[in-house]
């Protein structure tokens, strides 16, 4: 592997291994704010991820797992679930929660680099990654998925988008919830996978997301005026090709 990826990844480790972790501080800072957990494009985000997990008694990759979101819907389905992620912090932890929790269900959880899977060709029917391949050499990973994946098999990854002003300044505010390497997707990365790759895209959340957090403090409305005249205007917007790099977030879906 290149030399200045390596030590990347080195300072990724070191972000993600400390007591106060990046992870823990970006959760801990949307805690602070109710409302994001109930914004509609959240919502439908989590829909379209559910419907990637409805599978059972298959073999499934958590590429990059951090702390882990999906561990129990994948393992009350009796999914053979492997975790790979940079931090042993996280790994001590997932593998702990999984022997408490499932003490009967099949998963391992390793300390592996993204861009150097120790596994097999053709091992996985589906890998997810939440926020992890923009913290990657994305060409590189992408191709180490799919290695792994099974022939028919899927993959999904939920990536933060970077080209929205709003969301710019949002970042600029907030420099300690982020690794210093970390770099969200810009349309002209999306536009060169479009040619490298057979992904398909779709694109979540513009402007909605803010209104959950600035509303937070004063409504338990999730769905209060200005996140619902928010969400609406930026569904259409969302639908049309210029504008739908200004989403918040884009799902990749990538098949083998
Ligand atoms: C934004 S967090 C997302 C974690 C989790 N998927 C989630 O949604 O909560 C990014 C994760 O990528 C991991 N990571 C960063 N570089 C990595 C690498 N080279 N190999 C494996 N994991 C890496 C970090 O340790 C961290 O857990």
């Amino acid at each position: 592997m290149y030399e200045e990826l390596k030590k990347r990844v080195e300072r990724e480790k070191a972000f993600h291994n400390q007591e106060k972790d990046v992870s823990k501080k970006a959760s801990d800072f949307k805690n602070l704010f109710k409302n994001y957990f109930l914004n509609p494009s959240l919502i439908e985000m989590e829909e379209y991820f559910s419907q990637a997990k409805n599978i059972s008694n298959k073999n499934v990759l958590d590429f990059g797992c951090g702390y882990g979101k999906d561990f129990d819907d994948l393992l009350k389905k009796d999914n053979m679930l492997t975790g790979i992620d940079i931090s042993e912090l996280y790994i001590r932890h997932c593998s702990k929660y999984c022997k408490e929790k499932f003490p009967n269900k099949k998963f391992d959880f390793f300390a592996m680099d993204a861009h150097d899977l120790k596994f097999k060709d053709e091992t996985f029917d589906l890998v997810i990654g939440r926020g992890i391949l923009h913290h990657l050499d994305f060409n590189i990973a992408i191709q180490e998925v799919k290695r792994v994946l099974k022939k028919d098999g899927k993959a999904y990854f939920q990536e933060p988008l970077g080209d929205n002003p709003l969301l710019k300044l949002f970042r600029l505010l907030t420099p300690n919830l982020r690794t210093k390497d970390e770099r969200p997707f810009y349309k002209e990365d999306i536009l060169n996978l479009e040619k490298d790759f057979q992904i398909k895209f779709t694109y979540y959340g513009m402007f909605s997301f803010i209104a959950s957090i600035i509303t937070s403090p004063f409504t338990k409305n999730g769905n209060n005026f200005l996140v619902k005249f928010l969400y609406n205007i930026e569904k259409k917007l969302l639908k049309n090709d210029k504008f739908k790099y200004f989403a918040h977030y884009v799902i990749f879906k990538i098949e083998k």
